[in-house]
């Protein structure tokens, strides 16, 4: 019998390459310039931090790390230049549907002598089912599920390539009622600040449009968001069921980011207003003077959250989700 590593390199062997890139799918550009992401998302270097934390969490949960692993969505490299470094299996692939950004990732990651050998796929995440049945032992990705339309078809893909014993595991997903709470906030920010005596600028109003109809429309089901970049957000128990009836348990760690998970093991979660506030800065791009008064005249709002979870974690914002798959049980 093949090892994982044969049966990994066998399948490859059969893909076409193009661009020097193996392919699985069609090439598709991101929604936004990719090499202004970085930038946006306030990234200054690349650190290994996100992938040692995520191999950590996968050896305290007992993952089986003897095959090959799969990232799916690897943008500029975030999570890819630490699971370069420290990923203990044989293989490495590393995926986006995006050429663009799997090239500014080649570059991120480097020629470094790691213990996985690395490749690169162009795969789009709805063409999963395409990839062989217990080819991966671990399927990693950050902040890429709320862009895939299938969800439902997504994990029962994932579910079929894993090897039992690996693992499905995701970080920096949004959560759905974190995220309503920062919509239902929002809401509030035109009347509080008026009621100050602040004259909002009009392009702080059109931000404020664009912030709340966001999240309202990743929040809903009833709309087509086929053609959306972003387009869902996530509730812990629905994806807990999901998986179990694909043969997956979740774990769920609210909050979380990988890098938690490595030394110095300090959250970087720190409050909800600190979410609140960097995601109106970074993900909503809205100024330095917006963000002043926002903070001033929404205090007593955002004390009151913090407040409700001083000794335990939430509002649940975001989070990691790790999916094992059930090991093969062991003749006795
Ligand atoms: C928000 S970015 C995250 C990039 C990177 N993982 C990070 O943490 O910085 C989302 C990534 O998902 C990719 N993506 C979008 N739709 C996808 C799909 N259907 N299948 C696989 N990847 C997808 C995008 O090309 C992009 O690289």
């Amino acid at each position: 019998m093949s090892s994982p590593a044969e049966k990994f390199h066998a399948w490859a062997e059969t893909l076409p390459k193009w661009h020097g890139l193996l392919q699985v799918s069609p090439d598709r550009a991101y929604a936004h310039a990719e090499e202004d992401y970085d930038n946006q998302y306030g990234v200054t270097a690349m650190e290994a931090e996100d992938g040692d934390g995520l191999c950590r969490l996968l050896q305290t949960h007992q993952v089986d790390t003897t095959g090959p692993a799969l990232e799916i969505g690897c943008g500029t490299g975030y999570l890819t230049f630490g699971l370069a470094r420290h990923y203990p299996g044989p293989d490495f692939l590393i995926t986006d549907p995006s050429q663009a950004f799997l090239r500014l990732t080649q570059r991120h990651v480097g020629n470094g002598e790691y213990p996985a050998r690395r490749h690169f796929a162009v795969l789009n995440a709805d063409d999963l089912g395409q990839l062989p049945p217990e080819m991966f032992s671990v399927i990693a990705m950050r902040s890429t599920l709320h862009h895939i339309l299938g969800v439902e078809a997504f994990i029962a893909a994932c579910a079929r390539t894993l090897r039992p014993g690996g693992a499905l595991v995701m970080g920096a997903e949004p959560c759905e009622y974190g995220y309503v709470l920062m919509g239902a906030l929002g809401q509030t920010i035109a009347p509080v600040l008026q009621a100050a005596g602040v004259e909002l600028l009009p392009i702080w109003k059109k931000q404020l449009g664009t912030f709340v109809d966001t999240i309202k429309f990743y929040c809903r089901r009833d709309l087509d968001k086929a053609t959306a970049e972003d387009k869902h957000l996530f509730n812990p128990h629905e994806l807990g069921e999901l998986g179990a009836t694909y043969g997956l348990q979740l774990k769920f760690f609210p909050n979380a980011t990988f890098g938690d998970f490595a030394p110095p093991f300090q959250p970087e979660f720190v409050s909800f207003t600190v979410f609140f506030l960097n995601y109106l800065k970074y993900c909503m791009l809205f100024d330095a003077e917006f963000l002043k008064h926002i903070q001033r005249h929404l205090k007593p709002q955002l004390k009151y959250i913090d407040d409700c979870y001083r000794s335990h974690v939430g509002p649940a914002i975001t989070g990691v989700f790790l999916l094992k798959k059930t090991p093969v049980a062991s003749a006795s």
